[in-house]
């Protein structure tokens, strides 16, 4: 290979920075040359592309977002769409990828593989950490900071008014964010889509549990239910009247912001085992780490449904500490 282009894809998340200056790093490091892709597939089928230097990636390891833009695509889901997107590749003479995002990224990369034969290997860049093939995703431990500090913020209040809080945090088929920022944050109960029973454990603890609290917290994931902290709320309002009641959507402050050592640590060490795997003629796989070692996964594996990285002693946890 001679030429890698690097693209960010789906929603953002803190450390996709860091991790694109490792790919240009590493690449430039073994003399090859690195193109970026602006706005993801969009880019990649709209010929969005810039030749990267040292320089391109200077102080940028710090900084939230990605300064390669990204974008949700629907016309890379298309053949056609797929067949301009190669069309651009070989025009700007790229000739692998490396793709920073979530499930849809993988898809769209495993399909171009497959369809054009284009090497691509992929890094896990999402704040939901719901991947499988890495203990962590690059963006993860910046949000569950950013979630834990504002519902600091909310208890404080919640104190001061005897109130219960109902606080949505994201996670559209994933209740990852949502249950370690509620043991980090003494939630009563963490209601995720991974569960059934959670919601009626509330339900009881609301009516049988300690009355003495003066604040309590629930935490919900977007993708628990149809109308998320809302509806829980209306639940919550209409069974107990009496509880003073408020639901808080943190939405998308919780994918802004500097990324944690984690995420830059994690983002730097992926995003250079990206690039001596397609030195090393790897392809269709995403780079993670599990117990502290580089990890590669083939892409469907990657985006399989990943309800066994819930640890159900954490929904216990949640439980017995907010007695
Ligand atoms: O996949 C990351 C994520 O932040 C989800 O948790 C959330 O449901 C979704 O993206 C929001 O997407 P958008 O920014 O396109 O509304």
């Amino acid at each position: 290979i001679k030429n890698i282009g690097v693209f960010t894809s789906g929603g953002d998340a803190p450390g996709m920075n860091a991790a694109i200056r490792a790919v240009v790093r590493t690449a430039l490091y073994h003399n090859l040359q690195v193109t970026g892709i602006r706005r993801g597939y969009e880019g990649m089928i709209n010929g969005e592309y810039e030749p990267m230097n040292r320089k391109s990636v200077s102080n940028i390891i710090q900084r939230g977002g990605t300064i390669l833009k990204s974008a949700r695509s629907e016309e890379f889901k298309t053949p056609e769409g797929r067949k301009l997107a190669y069309y651009q590749l070989k025009k700007h003479k790229v000739d692998a990828l490396v793709a920073i995002g979530g499930d849809g990224t993988f898809t769209g990369a495993r399909l171009l593989g497959d369809e054009y034969g284009i090497p691509v290997i992929g890094l896990p860049g999402t704040i939901d950490n719901d991947l499988i093939g890495t203990d962590y995703t690059i963006g993860y431990d910046t949000a569950i900071n950013t979630v834990i500090n504002a519902v600091d913020k909310i208890r404080d209040t919640a104190e001061s008014h005897d109130r219960l809080f109902i606080v949505e945090v994201m996670g559209r088929d994933s209740g990852l964010i949502a249950l370690r920022t509620g043991v980090a944050s003494g939630a009563e109960v963490v209601l995720i889509p991974e569960s059934t029973e959670d919601l009626p454990a509330l339900l009881h603890r609301l009516e049988h549990g300690r009355k003495d609290k003066s604040s309590r917290i629930v935490m919900v994931a977007e993708g628990d239910r149809e109308g998320g902290a809302f509806e829980i709320g209306n639940i919550v309002k209409e069974k107990f009247p009496q509880i003073d009641t408020r639901v808080s959507i943190l939405g998308h402050i919780q994918r802004g912001g500097k990324p944690t050592c984690m995420d830059r640590v994690l983002a730097s060490q992926v995003g250079f085992a990206a690039v001596e795997a397609l030195k090393a003629g790897r392809k269709g796989e995403m780079a993670g780490i599990i117990n502290g070692e580089i990890t590669f996964t083939p892409f469907d594996q990657a985006c399989k449904k990943n309800s066994h990285k819930l640890d159900a002693n954490m929904v216990k946890l949640v439980e017995i500490l907010s007695l």
